[in-house]
């Protein structure tokens, strides 16, 4: 079978086998193409306050769009590490059968918990009703769920916590229909232009002393296996996304995006003190471009099963 590999927010189209392995590697939107590192550099701890503070500020109507176009097709929908549901209530407004697998137990509850108040619709006036959300606790490396039961499986912002994404990539696509065509998996990871991933790795992965953080190094991988797994139309579309900082004190700016930054990953971390002090001047630097929003710019990945699109 001909594998189609439709690159780049122009459409631009090449197959698979015409681009070989270094066509993938050398996509831009794996990039940043001269840091790749040689292997994973391990996951990231996602602390759950500091989550709650980046999407209490993160506007993404734009990634949104792109995620609900990607599942228009798909009937029974699987949203692997939903976290507090944004997403998945977006989705389930539209599919006949919804599940989230979420392994941090407070987002689970938080999830229960807007399923059962909200029935799994979503908080939108005016949207349909669509299917309830089952939410299950699991890991996307061991998808607590029957081989093909989804047309659609999501794992946005995911393989960058998960211990082992290949594993994790694996899974989705077993859960995945291959047998029909147009079932589809569709990843979010961080384009090579994202602002927020550029700060944290200009100013706080050096002081934990961690390799860099390669967003574009986990999709390029991910893309790879899931062309070698039968998906044979793979696209790429960069969203633009931001956190907003509407203070108008700018010092008071820096001070909430200062804290925002650490605690997103590091809140934990021995040095997390000294990271806030030295991100006052990249982040004055910052918003002296950008005054008030740092992007949070990703790229989503649709691989598809067979013809249909
Ligand atoms: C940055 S949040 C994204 C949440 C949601 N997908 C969204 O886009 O709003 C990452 C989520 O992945 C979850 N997660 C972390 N490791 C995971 C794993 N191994 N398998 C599945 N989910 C995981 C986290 O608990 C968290 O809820």
């Amino acid at each position: 079978m001909e594998k189609e590999f439709i690159v780049g927010a122009t459409g631009t189209t090449a197959t698979v086998d015409a681009l070989g392995a270094a066509g993938i590697a050398d996509h831009p939107f794996f990039g940043p193409l001269d840091r790749r590192p040689a292997h994973h550099r391990g996951p990231h701890r996602l602390s759950h306050h500091g989550w709650l503070n980046f999407a209490g500020r993160l506007e993404r109507r734009e990634e949104v769009a792109s995620v609900l176009t990607a599942v228009a097709t798909g009937d029974r929908v699987l949203d692997v590490g939903g976290g507090t549901g944004e997403l998945t209530r977006a989705v389930a407004a539209r599919a006949v059968h919804c599940v989230t697998v979420e392994p941090h137990a407070h987002r689970v509850e938080a999830l229960q918990t807007s399923v059962d108040t909200s029935g799994g619709a979503p908080d939108a006036p005016g949207a349909p009703d669509g299917a309830e959300i089952e939410v299950l606790p699991g890991y996307a490396e061991e998808l607590p769920l029957p081989d093909a039961a989804f047309d659609a499986v999501l794992a946005c912002w995911v393989l960058p916590y998960a211990d082992d994404p290949d594993r994790a990539v694996r899974e989705l696509a077993r859960v995945c229909d291959r047998d029909t065509p147009g079932s589809r998996v569709v990843l979010i990871g961080g384009a090579p232009d994202n602002e927020l991933v550029s700060l944290l790795n200009e100013v706080c992965v050096p002081i934990a002393g961690e390799p860099h953080d390669h967003q574009g190094y986990l999709l390029e991988n991910a893309a790879r296996t899931l062309s070698e797994l039968g998906f044979s139309a793979i696209s790429l579309h960069r969203t633009e996304a931001a956190l907003h900082f509407p203070e108008s004190d700018p010092e008071e700016r820096i001070t909430a995006a200062a804290a925002l930054l650490t605690d997103f990953w590091y809140e934990e971390h021995p040095r997390a003190d000294e990271m806030r002090v030295a991100l006052r001047p990249a982040l004055r630097r910052h918003f002296a471009r950008r005054p008030y929003a740092i992007g949070d710019q990703g790229i989503v990945l649709v691989a598809v099963c067979g013809s249909r699109n």
